[in-house]
């Protein structure tokens, strides 16, 4: 029988989720599962800052233009305006729940900073850890909410359609959650299911996000019967640390933002020759360069420099990056940075409307997750934190009037069936087929892809899914397996868009068609599952 029952199950706990579990806890019952501990995602990792309108010179009118420029022709017009237009109320949200975000230099107001593709200064931060202000600060708030019952170090496995419980509906009644540290499997029931599961770029080999973006939201509600979009479209970042024992340290945007250069290892700067906008070009026109460069060059990596800043600005703006670099042996106030481009971001996800709502009812997903047709083919930098926010907003406001107008309780759900498996007979599968997914991933999926390349990453997702799904329904689960299960449903969802897009657009590229097709303007990818049966 069912083990727990809440009004809302969040199934995350980065700015989405947590944003979600604060709106929702003074009228509802509120569970939140986090893998992890509950600040464990790539929110808490975030650096440059939250884009919004906030400066005098700046409007609503140049965000919104600024966003559909970097999305290449692929954003829905309706969805930026709505996602710009709130910006500025969230980050007051933000700021009334504790906040700390940097001042100006006399102290009067906020210190903006600027980002590639952003016409203004626009970027609110704190310092060089602003995901860490806002997640401890929201952190502390869920700890002391009563109504927030949080469960961490717990992996949602699935969801539970009403087929489940033998019904017929189109609707989410849950999720099996695994314990990780007791091993137990519980069934969570749930009048309303979020998944604020975060992004996938685990499912590359060299990515700047935590251990948590494995993609999982994104699986379950593609098992579940829900459409995915766009997935195509993974933003690669174009400065991570390049050192052997630095894994996933990212070196923010907001170091070009202030003036640093990109540099071969002769010292020549080369962004001029690939943008006119140098440096303070869009993510994928930057990391695309950087791509071409260490190829043409047999480079490691390239080099970012800040050196020629003021000592002090350098310290006080980006105290994280200073120290952790000084840690590695480099000082960044007096030499370039090694960096290499990284997996980053997923643009597409779960589809949604502009409530959260998914193909499935009382199933909603926000944040990194999801495909809102925000972002469109590039993200714009800083844009995804002030989509968690609008959307953890947005789905508050639809749940809470759902709650209003339901009386159904949470549903008494079956216990996880583990009858028909055994423990594991050999964990190496496991841990080879990681390895190998991401690395094919990582070699034909990449930067710049080809139709070859593709077909190549194909056939191998086609031969790991037979052997993973094998494994899966033999043998209990555990961490491991629950997520690379996930992240081959992931790759597979990818390799399939980036085959189906003849073009190149965006972030995505390919040498079979380089240039964008006019005809594919507006042209999203959708994958649908056998299993679909809309209800937005
Ligand atoms: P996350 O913060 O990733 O949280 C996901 C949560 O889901 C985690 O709690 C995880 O444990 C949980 N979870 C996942 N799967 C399961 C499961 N199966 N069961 C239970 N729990 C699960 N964006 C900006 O706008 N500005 C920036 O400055 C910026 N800097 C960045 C720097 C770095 C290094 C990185 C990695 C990203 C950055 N981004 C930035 C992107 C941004 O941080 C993320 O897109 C955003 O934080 C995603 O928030 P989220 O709440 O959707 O997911
Ligand atoms: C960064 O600080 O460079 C990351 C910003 C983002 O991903 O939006």
């Amino acid at each position: 029988m069912t083990n727990q029952r809440f009004d809302v199950l969040i199934i995350g706990s980065g700015l989405a989720g947590l944003g979600l579990a604060l709106r929702l806890a003074d009228t509802a019952s509120v569970a939140v599962v986090s893998k992890g501990p509950l600040h464990e995602g790539s929110s808490y990792y975030a650096q440059g800052g939250v884009a919004a309108v906030l400066g005098d010179n700046d409007s609503i009118q140049s965000h919104k233009q600024d966003t559909l420029d970097a999305g290449a022709g692929l954003c829905d017009p309706d969805c930026v305006d709505y996602v710009i237009s709130h910006g500025p109320e969230n980050i007051k949200w933000l700021i009334d729940q504790g906040v700390g975000f940097s001042l100006d230099i006399d102290g009067s107001h906020y210190h903006l900073t600027r980002e590639g593709g952003h016409s203004h200064r626009r970027v609110i931060h704190a310092a060089d850890a602003t995901g860490k202000a806002i997640e401890t600060t929201l952190e502390q708030k869920t700890r002391n909410h009563p109504n927030i019952h949080i469960i961490e170090h717990s992996i949602a496995i699935d969801l539970i359609p009403d087929s489940k419980i033998g019904g017929s509906e189109n609707r989410c009644l849950g999720a099996y959650i695994l314990n990780q540290k007791t091993g137990k499997i519980m069934a969570v029931s749930s009048i309303n299911t979020v998944l604020a599961t975060g992004g996938a770029s685990k499912v590359y080999l060299y990515t700047s996000n935590p251990d948590t973006s494995t993609g999982d939201g994104i699986a379950m509600a593609w098992r579940v019967g829900c459409r995915v979009a766009n997935m195509e479209f993974v933003q690669f970042h174009p400065t991570c640390l390049y050192h052997p024992e630095a894994k996933s340290f990212l070196i923010s945007e907001a170091l070009r933002g202030e003036g640093a250069h990109l540099l071969l290892p002769d010292g020549t700067r080369f962004m001029k020759k690939h943008d006119k906008r140098a440096e303070m070009a869009p993510r994928d026109i930057v990391a695309r360069a950087i791509d071409y460069e260490m190829k043409k060059g047999g480079l490691d990596s390239v080099y970012l420099d800040i050196s020629h800043r003021d000592h002090d600005f350098i310290i006080e703006h980006f105290p994280t990056i200073y120290a952790r670099c000084l840690k590695f042996g480099m000082d960044i106030t007096r030499n370039p940075i090694p960096v290499v481009p990284a997996a980053h971001y997923t643009c597409g996800g779960v589809m949604t409307d502009l409530d959260g709502k998914t193909d499935v009812e009382n199933l909603y997903a926000i944040g990194e997750c999801t495909f809102t047709g925000l972002h469109g083919a590039n993200r714009l930098a800083s844009n995804s934190l002030l989509e968690c926010l609008v959307f953890s907003q947005a789905a508050s406001h639809a749940i809470n009037q759902s709650l209003k107008e339901s009386s159904s309780p949470p549903a008494e759900l079956p216990k996880w069936d583990e009858s028909q498996v055994t423990d594991p007979d050999e964990q190496v599968v496991v841990s080879h087929n990681w390895d190998e997914l991401r690395r094919f991933m990582w070699d034909y999926v990449g930067i710049v892809r080809t139709n070859k390349r593709l077909q190549r990453a194909q056939n191998r997702i086609e031969l790991l899914k037979d052997e993973i799904d094998e494994f899966y329904s033999c043998f209990k689960v555990d961490n491991n397996l629950i997520e690379l299960r996930n992240l081959a449903v992931i790759a597979e969802l990818t390799i399939r868009s980036a085959q189906l897009r003849k073009e190149s657009r965006g972030l995505h590229f390919t040498r079979d068609y380089p240039q964008p097709n006019p005809d594919l303007q507006r042209v999203n990818t959708i994958l649908v599952p056998n299993n679909f049966n809309a209800k937005i």
